[in-house]
This record gives C-alpha cells, sequence and structure tokens, in this order.
C-alpha cells in the first residue's frame, strides 16, 4: 500500500535503498557480547564435519549461492556445490560422504525448493535454511535457519534479500572457517561496516545510474554484462533483474567465454556491461571490453576504487575483494529499475512474474 511505501514511487527503490540499513541490521543480528560476529553453535558444528556443502536454490537466490561457494570455499575451506532446485530435484549429482545441505530462500516457501529439501531430509541428511521469513515452511522443514533480517521484500524482483543473502553467507563462511581452522581472513564487522557506508554513497548516486539507463538501454532489445571470478556471478544477477522488470533480452557471461560463441551476437551499439572489482582478473576483463567495442558495442565499464582506468563510467568506493558483489549489485539495480521505469513497465508487479513460486 502506498503507507508502506512512504514517499517512495516503488516498493522496489525503497528495497534498494535499505540496503545499507539491512546490512547494519545483520551485523547487530549476528554479533555476540565480545562484538564478533558469530552463527549458532549446533551450525558451527556441522560446517565442521561436513567434506562437501550442497547450495540449493533458485533464481536471485541461487546467485547469491554462486557468491556463497566462493565465500565459504575461500573462509572455510570446504568445496560447495550450487545447484538449481529444479534440476537437482530430477537429475541428483553424486553425492559426498558427510554432505550438508543449504536452502537460500527469500520467502522460504519456493515449492522447487521444497522438494529438494523433503527428498534430502528422508535420505537423512543434515539442512540449513537461509531465509527471511521466520517460521517459513523450509525454515520449520530444516534442521537449522539462518535469518536475512532484511525486513518484508514486496517488489518481486529481489534486491534487499540477495545482498542480505551475500552478507549472511559471509558470516557463514568466515565462523565455519573457525570451525574447520581455517586462517580467519575477515574482519567480517568491520568489512561490513565499509560495504554499508559504500552502499549509501552508491544509493546517493542514483542520477548517475539514471543516466547509464537512459543512454544505453532507453532502446535496446538486448543487453549483455560482462565479468570474471565473483562478477560473472553478479552479471547473472544484474541480468536476471533486467529481464524481470523491464523485458529486455539480456545475459550474463563470463569474460574469457565470449569468444566461444557469444561475441557472434554482438553488434553496433549493443550494450555490454562490465563490472572489473577483482584485481587477478582486471587486466582480463579489459581486454574482453575491447573485443566487444571493437566490434561496435557501446560498452560500460564499472570497476572498484584502486582498480579503474580513465574511461570507466562508474568507479565503486573500495570494499574487501570477497565482498564486492554487495556493492557492485546496487549499481545494477538502479540501472533495471530506471530502463524500466522509462520503458514504462510495472516495475513492482512485473508480467508474468510471482513473487514467491509455491507450485512446481
Ligand atoms: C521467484 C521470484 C524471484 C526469486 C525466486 C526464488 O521466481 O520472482 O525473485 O528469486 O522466486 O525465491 P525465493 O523466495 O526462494 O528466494
Amino acid at each position: 500500500t502506498d503507507i508502506e511505501k512512504g514517499t517512495y514511487p516503488h516498493f522496489m527503490l525503497k528495497e534498494i535503498d535499505e540496503q545499507p540499513l539491512v546490512m547494519r541490521k545483520i551485523i547487530q543480528a549476528y554479533q555476540n557480547e565480545d562484538g564478533n560476529l558469530e552463527i549458532d553453535s549446533d551450525i558451527k558444528q556441522a560446517m565442521g564435519a561436513t567434506d562437501r556443502i550442497y547450495i540449493i536454490a533458485c533464481g536471485t537466490s541461487y546467485h547469491a549461492g554462486l557468491v556463497g561457494k566462493q565465500l565459504i570455499e575461500k573462509l572455510a575451506k570446504i568445496p560447495v556445490e550450487v545447484h538449481l532446485a529444479s534440476e537437482f530435484g530430477y537429475n541428483m549429482p553424486l553425492l559426498s560422504a558427510k554432505p550438508i545441505f543449504i536452502f537460500i530462500s527469500q520467502s522460504g516457501e519456493t515449492a522447487d525448493s521444497r522438494a529438494v529439501l523433503v527428498k534430502v531430509k528422508e535420505m537423512g541428511h543434515c539442512a540449513i535454511t537461509i531465509t527471511n521469513v521466520p517460521g517459513s515452511t523450509l525454515s520449520r522443514e530444516a534442521d537449522y535457519t539462518m535469518l536475512l533480517h532484511a525486513g518484508p521484500e514486496i517488489a518481486v524482483a529481489s534486491t534487499k534479500a540477495y545482498t542480505a543473502q551475500v552478507a549472511v553467507l559471509a558470516i557463514l563462511a568466515s565462523d565455519a572457517g573457525a570451525a574447520t581452522g581455517a586462517k580467519a581472513e575477515l574482519d567480517v564487522v568491520k568489512e561490513l561496516g565499509i560495504v554499508a557506508s559504500a552502499m549509501e554513497t552508491l544509493c546517493n548516486s542514483k542520477e548517475e545510474f539514471e543516466k547509464i539507463a537512459t543512454e544505453y538501454l532507453a532502446v535496446a532489445f538486448d543487453c549483455f554484462f560482462i565479468g570474471r571470478s565473483v562478477d560473472y556471478y553478479v552479471g547473472l544477477e544484474g541480468a536476471l533483474k533486467l529481464k524481470e522488470i523491464s523485458y529486455i533480452q539480456a545475459e550474463g557471461f563470463a569474460g574469457g567465454e565470449l569468444k566461444h560463441g557469444t561475441i557472434a551476437l554482438i553488434e553496433r551499439h549493443t550494450p555490454v556491461i562490465a563490472l572489473a572489482t577483482q584485481f587477478g582478473v582486471n587486466g582480463a576483463i579489459r581486454a574482453n571490453v575491447r573485443e566487444v567495442a571493437a566490434r561496435g558495442a557501446s560498452t560500460c565499464i564499472i570497476s572498484m576504487k584502486g582498480l579503474e582506468t580513465e574511461g570507466d563510467r562508474f568507479v565503486l568506493p573500495a570494499v574487501h575483494e570477497l565482498l564486492t558483489p554487495l556493492v557492485s549489485v546496487i549499481p545494477l539495480q538502479l540501472i533495471s529499475y530506471y530502463a524500466a521505469l522509462h520503458r514504462g513497465c510495472d516495475v513492482d508487479k512485473p508480467r508474468n512474474l510471482a513473487k514467491s513460486v509455491t507450485v512446481e
């Protein structure tokens, strides 16, 4: 209703703006008396005893899971596989000897994810649900729950739930690292605080992203998001946002894979949005941008402070390299929002989509 939207024209914009606050709420919710971030001791024990984690999710939550894989593998040194619930249910991979399952679901009600949860519980495996809704079906049916503390998300296109999922996964990964004996690499309280401030800066730069949306997407038929490493995962989420609310054909691609097929699609003025937030692949992604630019693409590089080059369209404030998705996704959310707005789309209620899909 209008009251809940306050002065905002759409829930989506309100929810994008809430992200810095959500980061702070998550820090508070997971902080112990010593000021450190801590997960439930049973979850920590389960993480310490497993030989492989299987993350199961759909849509935006699946994209958060991809980022979570990187966080858990780097910070806790446990191998992780990420699976789409709708695929896993029908085509289960060979499981490891001591698997545990993490279900990521904003609503906690997604039928595809629930079907897998029921199956793995029947098999006797341990399941953790990461959800925004306490008491939801996936929360009740799993062994353990970690809450997102994002507050109700009303817009169909998920924004603050995604960043909350990534932040909670970072806390899980970092504290699980203590259980597996991995060296602590991330001061999560400090780094999430830096993220929250960076998010604020981005939420205060809306005109920039509106300009990018009008310039690149006002009349576009398609749009590509490219990145390498974790930027590739964020690109997948950027493409999903744009598809969901603006109906522009959009895809996320791994920068290095372009030459193996996708580059055939590049024409004069094809919009290509590239993320460059990772030191190790900065040169390589920029080479990919040059390849598509040479074929006529309209390129837009969003880089991170410290890695920027002249001509970059936007430079994100610096955050810890493992937490860049929390900030790099915000320009993509806002670009999608303004693209949809200017194309006259129903931002909060896109056609054919439901907020939570409770049928298989
Ligand atoms: C629906 C929504 C998406 C969401 C997906 C998974 O398709 O439209 O925004 O990412 O379901 O939802 P969940 O509640 O399980 O995260």
